[in-house]
């Protein structure tokens, strides 16, 4: 197997094939994922949730990223790497080179950031020195404190215009990924195709170029599972048969489905 790269994703959005990725914190799973077809993978800080069981991503550092980072790839080799910068890591551009350093050094192809146009300095400047962005818009769960919650983003004309504008600027700024979090379906697509870089959906119907999912909420792991989430597990009956029928699912448009979507 040849390393998955930033180009393997433009050629999929360029041929419209739809791909699968995943949330992954350990060796194992992302054995597991890899020989199932996972050709991307997120070290999340959704892992202050799923691993360290707090009601937040607040409390993750990037140390703990750079750990989970470093076990992702030695189960991964030729996976390409997303990994978080948390909370708080970068509130200047000087803070998120230093703090992505770490990240990229640990075994990351990239680094992924949450916000919009505040964002633009940042991600010059990472790009600028060697570190791919991909910038992650809409629900963004580090600012829940801010949104009062985790609630749906853009469904207001003006939010979803703004939305728009950030997510071209910052690709102009040299952003060369999206994640799209719980926007409505229309504007996942407005966004899709406005964009070249590749757009990740999670919460915005099956409109995007790519489909992210946490491993818990696919795995039936989570007690109060997301609207947009699916648990493969139940139908599939075993890990690995669960991984696989997401794959094919989210390949051929399958998933996420009308229910699992917003408008
Ligand atoms: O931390 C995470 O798992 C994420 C995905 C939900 C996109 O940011
Ligand atoms: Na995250």
């Amino acid at each position: 197997m040849k390393p998955t790269t930033l180009s393997t994703l433009n050629r999929y959005k360029q041929e419209k094939k739809k791909f699968a990725t995943i949330t992954a914190y350990d060796a194992s799973f992302a054995r597991l994922f890899a020989q199932e077809g996972i050709q991307a993978m997120l070290i999340g800080d959704s892992l202050g949730m799923t691993l360290q069981g707090h009601n937040s991503t607040l409390p993750v550092t990037v140390e703990q990223i750079a750990y989970h980072t470093r076990c992702v790839r030695a189960g991964a080799p030729n996976a390409f790497l997303i990994a978080d910068m948390p909370f708080m890591s970068y509130s200047t551009p000087e803070q998120a080179c230093l703090n992505a350093g770490i990240l990229m050094q640990a075994g990351a192809n990239m680094v992924k950031i949450e916000g919009g146009s505040w964002l633009i300095p940042t991600v010059k400047m990472l790009t600028e020195r060697a570190v791919p962005v991909c910038i992650h818009l809409g629900l963004t769960p580090q600012s829940v404190n801010v949104f009062g919650g985790y609630k749906i983003q853009g469904r207001e004309h003006d939010e979803a215009e703004q939305l728009k504008q950030d997510a071209i600027a910052l690709e102009n700024a040299g952003a060369q990924l999206a994640v799209l979090e719980c926007v409505p379906v229309t504007l996942a697509k407005t966004i899709t195709d406005a964009l070249t870089m590749p757009v990740i959906g999670i919460g915005a119907g099956n409109v995007t170029d790519g489909q992210i999912l946490v491993m818990h909420d696919l795995l039936g792991l989570t007690p109060q599972a997301p609207k947009f989430s699916k648990d493969f597990l139940q139908e599939a009956g075993s890990l690995k048969g669960a991984v696989s029928l997401y794959v094919q699912q989210v390949e051929q448009g399958l998933f996420p489905e009308e229910k699992h979507s917003f408008n």
